[in-house]
């Protein structure tokens, strides 16, 4: 029903909206950033769709020349959560993982659930280590 695709420049209106209505738990986004994950090889900017088709859900992550993967934004739309879609996106991903976002972000308790750890805050992000 849900599946995942790198993001193509189309999406981006979509993934900006989605991104805007969620400003409070992912602060401030800018679409040169979205449009630089698609088009460079160091970035990268998945969308989950539902049935192949409506994008509903994205994720922006990295991979550093420290070797960790770090996901920057990660964000599926308020009525289609709880529905497993956060966990695939997240599942694309290699193990260890790094993940950076909001200290007051609600979210935390569902990165906690899904096995990551805190390491502390830098500039008011949490930064959050998955290594299974
Ligand atoms: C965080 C977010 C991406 C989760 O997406 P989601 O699609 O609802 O998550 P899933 O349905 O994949 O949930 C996976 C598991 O975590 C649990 N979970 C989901 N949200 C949770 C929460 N807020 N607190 C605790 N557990 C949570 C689910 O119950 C599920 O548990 P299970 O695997 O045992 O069944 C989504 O809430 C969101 O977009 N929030 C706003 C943006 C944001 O805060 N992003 C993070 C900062 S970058």
């Amino acid at each position: 029903m849900y599946s995942v695709r790198a993001a193509v420049l189309e999406d981006l209106p979509i993934v900006e909206r989605i991104a805007k209505a969620n400003q409070d738990s992912l602060g401030f986004t800018y679409r040169f950033i979205f449009k630089a994950a698609i088009e460079y090889k160091a970035m990268a900017l998945l969308v989950a769709c539902k049935e192949d088709s409506e994008v509903i859900g994205f994720m922006r992550w990295e991979r550093g020349i420290d070797s960790w993967d770090t996901v920057h934004e990660i964000c599926v739309r308020q009525d289609f959560r709880r529905e497993g879609i956060g966990k695939l996106l997240l599942n694309q991903i290699p193990r260890p993982m790094r993940l950076r976002c909001l200290v007051s972000a609600d979210s935390n308790s569902f990165f906690e659930h899904l096995g990551f750890a805190s390491t502390g805050e830098v500039c008011g992000r949490n930064i959050w280590l998955l290594f299974r």
